[in-house]
Formats: C-alpha cells, structure tokens, sequence
C-alpha cells in the first residue's frame, strides 16, 4: 500500500485506539481540538463578551462557515449558509424549487433517506403537487416535472449517483434538481458550481465531523438567489433584520436561506471542526476511502451468508455495507467487541470509512471480528 497522506491527521481526533470506529458517516468523530474551543465560546464570547458577542462575528457565522463548507462542496463563497437541519433545509429547498411553476409533478429517488421522503411528500400535498418515486439509475423526468429530489450517495447501499449528468439530464427536460448531499459532503471532491447545480443540501455531522445536531447547509447559487423565494420567511433572513420592519423583504443574498437566530454554540464546534480540512486535499480522501472499503470488501466477501451491496465499482461513498439475516444481532455483538458501524433495518449492516482517522489495520480487525462471529 503506499504511504498514506491523511495519516498523521488521525492524531488531530479524540479517538480511543482499542475501539474501531465505523460510524463516521452516522456521527462523525470529533477533533480534539473542538472541546477547548468550544470552553473559549462559552466562557469569552457568551461569557465575558456577553451580548457584544453578536456584533463580534456572531451574526455572520452562518455565511462565514457556509463558506468553509462551500470549499468542500465545489461552491464559490456567498452561496452556502449553515442553519438549521437538513429536514428544514430540504423543505426551503423543495418549496423555493416548485413556487411558481407550471409542472405538475415532484420526483424523488424511491430508496431515499426517509426525511426527503417525508418533506417531499408534504411539499406535495402543500402545493398540490404529484408525488412520483423513481429509481434514480433509471430516472425518467418529463415535461410533468418540476423538481428531481435526489441522494448523492445512497445512505443505504452507499451507491454514488452521477451527479454530472442526471443534474443535465434534469436541465435537459426543463426541470431542477436538488441534491441532498449528507453522504457526500466530505468524501469526494463534489462540483456544484461547475455542474450548475439548481439546488444542495446536507448536513455537517457526518463526515465533516462538526458534532450531534450540528447545524446543516444549504447551497443556493448566485444566479438562483433573486428568484429563491422559501416560506420560512423568519426575520433573520430579511435584507435589513435589525431595522424590525413589519413587512418581509428577503436578503438579496444567499442569507435570504436563514430562518431564526442561529444556534452560535454549535455552529462555532462545526467551525473549529473544519479546521482539520486545512491542508487536506479532497482527492487524496477519496483515494484512500476508495482503498479503505475495497480492502475490508475484499476481507469480508467471502463470509458466511454475507451479501455486499455496496457497489464493486468506484460508484459508491465511504461505506461498506452488507446484508446478512441476523444483521441487527451482529452489529450489537460487534459494538460489544469494540467495532462500532450499526445497523439498518432490516438486514444491513454499514460500515463506514472517515478517511481522516480510519485506518487499513481498523478494516482488519473489523473484518476479523466479524469473521470471528461468523
Ligand atoms: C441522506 C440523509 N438526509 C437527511 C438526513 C437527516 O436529516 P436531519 O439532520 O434533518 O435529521 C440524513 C441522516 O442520516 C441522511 O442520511
């Protein structure tokens, strides 16, 4: 194996070595330095800074680590702001995506995490909209369509969609495509600028490693941002919020996505947690995600009534995922054991590869308890 460029980042996270830890594409491992930096928000700038704080930067951490996630996710700054949850963000997004239109139907991917099924759904029936579930491998969008919701990487499975040419596809028949990029954000270099993405979302405590809840993200292109109109109307997105005007004047920019006051504690963890990005190129994430699957693929193919359906091909995220009829037993054994991934139900196990602590001896013993139980 070549030497691996991301090693020594390893030694910027709050891991214990006895345990093998699997579940970064669930919730990511923190950095170690994120506690210390998190004591200094409470005690300096919520303390000792008080309500001063707000003026201080406070006020601006939504655009500013927006950013910061922009760089990860192929966007110019000014077009990411951090807030709230995915769920919400999807909800802005679908709303903004079919006001207006003319077309008759809403498409989302028919394996697709829950919530976007969810928010879809009620999008729908807010607008009276059609509601049509396809498999994204085989998307079909017609002139019917207004808005293809898709999954970048599939949080089951781990298959990697070709966002490059069903976001040209969807443009090819009149129609917007939002991402939904929470298992991608953080794994591979991702283009949205550059592939004219309508619409992105994701969430920040995955693989970006920003902590529980930690707020999520939204994408809304320059070009799309005058004609981004989302319903959640709060007053933090208002062009002139501290003017407390009665009548509701969206920001001109990308802050226009905020809704209420932003949660600073947790946003400011995600911001010193995106400080172990520096330095650290995307490609060589990928490189060694790639390496660290196929590797513990290769242990654990062969293995009593074992089935991967994490693809074979480079088309999948940093996650190995298998089926086996006792998965929700094995997966409690294996977390006994020191071997943290988990389980959906009903027969899956995942397994998932944070490039920037994982390492190859991790797969092996992984692999080796697992063969063990087996
Ligand atoms: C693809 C995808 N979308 C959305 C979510 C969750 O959204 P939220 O952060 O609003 O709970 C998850 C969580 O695992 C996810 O995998």
């Amino acid at each position: 194996m070549n030497a691996d460029p991301l090693a020594h980042v390893r030694d910027l996270f709050d891991l214990d070595d006895d345990v093998v830890y699997l579940d970064g594409n669930s919730l990511g491992a923190p950095p170690r330095h994120v506690a210390e930096r998190v004591r200094d928000v409470i005690r300096h700038q919520w303390g000792g800074r008080l309500i001063r704080s707000w003026s201080e930067g406070w006020w601006e951490t939504p655009e500013r680590v927006g950013d910061r996630v922009g760089r990860l996710v192929g966007a110019a700054p000014g077009q990411v702001v951090v807030a709230d949850s995915t769920s919400v963000n999807l909800f802005k997004a679908l709303m903004a995506a079919v006001r207006g239109t003319d077309r008759s139907e809403i498409v989302v991917d028919a394996g697709t995490f829950p919530t976007d099924g969810y928010i879809a759904r009620s999008v729908a029936e807010l607008t009276g909209l059609e509601l049509r579930a396809v498999d994204p491998e085989r998307l079909d969008v017609s002139p019917a369509t207004a808005v293809v919701l898709l999954n970048h990487v599939d949080y089951r499975t781990g298959r990697l969609l070709d966002m490059a040419a069903l976001t040209a596809q969807a443009h090819a028949a009149g129609a917007k495509v939002v991402w939904d990029l929470c298992h991608s954000a953080g794994v591979l270099p991702i283009e949205l600028d550059r592939l004219g993405v309508d619409l992105a979302v994701g969430c920040t405590y995955k693989f970006l490693n920003g902590g529980p809840g930690s707020p999520a993200f939204i994408y809304v292109p320059t070009h799309a941002q005058a004609d981004f109109h989302q319903p959640l109307t709060g007053w933090t997105g208002h062009e002139a919020p501290f003017a407390m005007t009665p009548g509701y004047v969206p920001d001109p920019g990308v802050s226009r996505a905020r809704v209420g006051t932003p949660d600073i504690i947790s946003m400011l963890a995600l911001d010193a947690a995106l400080d172990v990005w520096d330095g650290v190129d995307l490609k060589d994430v990928r490189a060694k995600g790639l390496a660290l699957t196929a590797h513990f693929r290769s242990l654990v193919e062969g293995l009593p009534g074992v089935e991967v359906i994490t693809p074979d091909s480079p088309w999948r995220g940093h996650q190995v995922s298998l089926r086996h009829p006792d998965a929700a037993v094995l997966m409690e054994r294996l977390v006994e054991r020191g071997v943290i991934g988990d389980h959906r139900p009903p027969d899956v196990l995942r397994f998932g590869f944070a490039p920037l602590y994982n390492t190859f001896e991790e797969a092996e013993r992984a692999a080796a308890a697992l063969a063990a139980l087996l």
